[in-house]
């Protein structure tokens, strides 16, 4: 390797030495010295000064493509026109209510007709609360405890959820055919692992075994279709359509987290997919930008809700700008922008895997549509299909190298292995993200 992780730390922080002031800055009143953890690249963060479309401006003057897109939830890029208006329109005549305005109604309407599998629809102020908010109803609906989520999905930072989204290797993490649930924090009681259940991505066979043997404990299986935050794996479609069908039968509500997919297609992933579930989470691009989650799903699981007998309140949920913001955004998001999005994300994994095999480097891209995954490994030639896989294949020196290497040279990737691509993004962009993406890495292999 001829680049080493120390140099590359080291022209990073030159180049954003002012966010590592900033950072250092911070750590006085915030723990890390800024809040949103997994923006630390390296020892350090880089600081925003505004957006631009599909650029980022960092305090420094300089201008990042922004391939991070707050984790995918500016598919419209920054400051869209549209939602701008929308906001500013709205503004004046107050942001705070409490009681329903049409724009809620308007949003949740806007949902329904594009979600096949949604009739009804409850806002919230964050993923991380819509999958609790599931989560209780499915356990309000079924009479039942237990929780089936897949090691390496991540379903917000709650009790109840944050288990086993990036479990630790080194923590006896059991079997790859029966892994044991792991808190991902400390301070998450151990109680909560016990109500969790840890599935297998891909193998349905373990899921079945899995999935029998605690049915009558199980209240919902929590998936997303292409997982992302504990590591992006694409799913198998018989898996899932194998899966839908299991459920039904053990009487486990299917939960489809669409939080960071919805954007894959005009219905979400689960129309591609062709699968209906029970309840699906909503988040990110539903806002606009502003902070939103949401539970949509059949009116007969909602008759939980509806009667009262499932409890959720909260001060700003169907808040009026996110709802604003959330109408603009998904109405600007039509079958015409989906496709240029997609299309983005077809030539980018195409051109860079052909480019990779052709000279034996060990990059794979993962996923279809317009966030998905990079990773680079061991060996050339493996493939992520489980969450396992990011464990054994991935090498996350020169993982960090390269997104270390993009940012310093313009570009802004999730550091983990994520891209995400926003409308406003031109072809010459794509070009210039392919040809900086092999340039690194030929400087990380040696042949550069
Ligand atoms: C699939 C998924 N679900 C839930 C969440 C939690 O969303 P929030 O950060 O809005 O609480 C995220 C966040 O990245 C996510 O990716």
């Amino acid at each position: 390797m001829s680049l080493a992780y120390d140099a590359s730390l080291k022209k990073f922080s030159n180049v954003f030495h002012l966010s590592k002031l900033e950072t250092s800055k911070g750590t006085n009143y915030i723990p890390g010295g800024f809040s949103r953890r997994t923006f630390a690249y390296g020892p350090h963060a880089i600081f925003a000064q505004r957006g631009e479309a599909q650029y980022l401006h960092t305090i420094e003057g300089v201008r990042l493509l922004d391939l991070n897109n707050n984790f995918s939830t500016n598919v419209l890029g920054h400051n869209h026109p549209a939602i701008m208006a929308a906001i500013q329109e709205a503004l004046p005549n107050g942001f705070s209510f409490g009681n329903p305005i049409d724009a809620e109604l308007d949003l949740a309407r806007l949902l329904c007709e594009r979600i096949a599998s949604i009739e009804q629809i409850k806002f919230f102020c964050s993923a991380s609360e819509a999958c609790l908010g599931a989560v209780r109803i499915a356990r309000g609906y079924t009479g039942k405890q237990k929780i089936a989520k897949f090691e390496g999905g991540y379903h917000g930072f709650t009790d109840d959820l944050a288990i086993s989204a990036h479990p630790d290797p080194n923590d006896s993490p059991g079997p790859d055919q029966d892994p044991r649930p792991l808190p991902d924090s400390q301070g998450i009681p151990s109680y909560k692992s016990e109500h969790v259940v840890i599935l297998v991505q891909n193998d349905f066979e373990t899921c079945e075994r899995i999935l029998r043997a605690n049915a009558g404990e199980i209240s919902c299986v929590l998936i997303e279709l292409q997982a992302g935050a504990g590591g992006i794996v694409e799913l198998d479609q018989q898996f899932v359509t194998q899966l839908r069908v299991l459920t039904k039968e053990l009487g486990i509500l299917l939960i489809v987290d669409e939080t960071v997919t919805l954007r894959a297609a005009y219905g979400g992933l689960q129309g591609v997919y062709q699968v209906t579930p029970d309840l699906t989470v909503l988040g990110k691009i539903i806002g606009g930008g502003l902070p939103i989650g949401a539970v949509g799903g059949s009116r007969e699981v909602f008759r939980v809700v509806e009667e009262n007998r499932v409890m959720m309140s909260g001060t700003h949920h169907g808040h009026p700008l996110a709802c604003t913001a959330g109408i603009a955004c998904m109405q600007a998001l039509d079958e015409t922008a989906i496709q240029r999005l997609n299309s983005m994300a077809a030539r980018i994994r195409s051109e860079l895997t052909s480019w990779a095999d052709q000279q034996g480097y060990p990059l794979t891209l993962i996923g279809g549509f317009s966030v998905m995954g990079y990773a680079l490994t061991k060996a050339a030639g493996q493939r992520i299909t489980t969450h396992r896989d990011y464990w054994n294949k991935v090498d996350d020196d020169s993982m960090g190298i390269y997104a270390l290497e993009m940012a310093a040279r313009g570009y802004f990737p999730v550091h983990r292995g994520q891209i995400g691509l926003t409308l406003p993004m031109t072809d010459d962009d794509v070009t210039g993200y392919i040809q900086t993406s092999q340039e690194v890495i030929s400087l990380i292999y040696g042949k550069g």
